[in-house]
């Protein structure tokens, strides 16, 4: 079972479990206008249930009906920037939502194994460098702070109850279905309407901020791999690698053959009112434990979304023309 299906990592893990042979379900919050376009493929394979982490009672019920082996936790609000214009359904998602998942399991079948979507956002003013299991965290935005709770509802659960109960603490993940408000991906697909005549710039903000960022089909198969150990634990799932929004710009626009000083400019309005300057992660622990290993490194990573943005809007400019 998994939550938040419909989103980037959702569709990704939806399509390595049924690989495996897994029955999939997918729970999704009732919208007048679906928003599946990532799982379209998959739609005939998997089945979807009606659920939302704002209501108890769906989640008891799915869980009731359903049974899964293993139920992943995806769900979130996760766009940073809109947790500080609505941190209080921020929090309900992102961090009660999390204790209803753990209480619909507990109550209905605490031999349902669960894997909680934590973040690296927690580690935010770093406490030291690169970020283990053991880093102290210290969240810059209501997104880092419920994510928090998150985590430690999660230890709570497995301490408390003895659930099986895992929080994969992973650093920046992205691909070709990454949300496009995400910086990777405003820049991918920034740079292909530059290249397709689209549009003339790119704005952006702190071009100084560093991420660690990996393939989110590499990051899923740790989410999966926690859950097969004798034992539930907490892993860091990082490249151990960083690089600038500025190098992120770079090397997209060089992909694409365009100078990117020509066309990006920077906007004040898209600071954030605190920002997570530097992560770097250290998987050693999910290395030596789960045998993961990313596969896709940040060269390759980019140029696959930029060429995946050209393809996607070249029929667009062609009909546009
Ligand atoms: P995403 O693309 O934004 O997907 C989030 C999904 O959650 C969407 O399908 C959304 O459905 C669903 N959702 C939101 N609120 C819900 C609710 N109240 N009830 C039911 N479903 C709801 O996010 P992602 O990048 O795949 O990330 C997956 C998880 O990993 C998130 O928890 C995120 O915070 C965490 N995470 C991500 C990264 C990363 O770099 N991608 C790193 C660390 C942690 P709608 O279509 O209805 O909005
Ligand atoms: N979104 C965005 N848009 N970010 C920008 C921009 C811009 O125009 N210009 C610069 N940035 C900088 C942000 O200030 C931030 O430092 C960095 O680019 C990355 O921003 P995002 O791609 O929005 O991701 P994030 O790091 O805030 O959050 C993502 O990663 C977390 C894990 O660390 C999300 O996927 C979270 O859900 C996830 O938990």
């Amino acid at each position: 079972m998994i939550t938040g299906i419909g989103g980037q990592d959702g569709s990704y893990l939806a399509e390595l479990l049924l690989d495996k042979g897994y029955e999939v379900t997918g729970v999704v919050r009732r919208s007048s206008a679906p928003n599946l376009w990532r799982i379209e493929h998959l739609l005939d394979r998997v089945s979807l249930r009606p659920g939302d982490l704002l209501d108890q009672l769906s989640l008891m019920r799915i869980v009731q009906d359903v049974r899964p082996d293993e139920f992943y936790n995806l769900a979130a609000m996760s766009f940073v920037p809109a947790s500080w214009d609505q941190p209080l359904l921020t929090g309900e998602f992102n961090s009660q939502g999390v204790t209803r998942v753990l209480e619909a399991i507990r109550q209905v079948d605490p031999g349902i194994r669960v894997y909680q979507a934590s973040s690296s956002e927690m580690y935010g003013r770093v406490r030291e460098v690169p970020q283990t299991e053991l880093t102290p965290f210290y969240p810059r935005s209501p997104y880092g702070v419920s994510k928090v709770f998150g985590h430690y509802i999660t230890v709570n659960y497995r301490e408390s109850y003895g659930l099986y109960a895992c929080s994969g603490i992973l650093f920046n993940h992205e691909s070709p279905r990454r949300g496009l408000e995400f910086v990777t991906r405003k820049v991918t697909d920034g740079v292909a309407r530059i290249k397709l005549g689209l549009a003339d710039h790119l704005s952006l903000g702190n071009l100084d901020a560093c991420r660690d960022w990996g393939f989110a089909g590499d990051y899923v198969q740790a989410m999966w791999m926690m859950l097969q150990q004798d034992e539930a634990d907490d892993y860091v799932i990082a490249t151990g690698i960083s690089h600038s929004v500025r190098q992120l710009v770079e090397a997209a626009f060089g992909h694409a053959g365009l100078d990117w000083q020509r066309y990006v400019r920077t906007d004040p309005a898209l600071l954030r009112p605190a920002e997570v300057d530097h992560l770097i992660g250290d998987a050693s622990k999910a290395r030596r434990v789960l045998g993961w290993e990313p596969a896709v490194g940040f060269d390759r990573l980019v140029s696959m979304m930029v060429d995946a943005d050209l393809a996607r809007l070249g029929g667009a400019a062609g009909r546009v023309r």
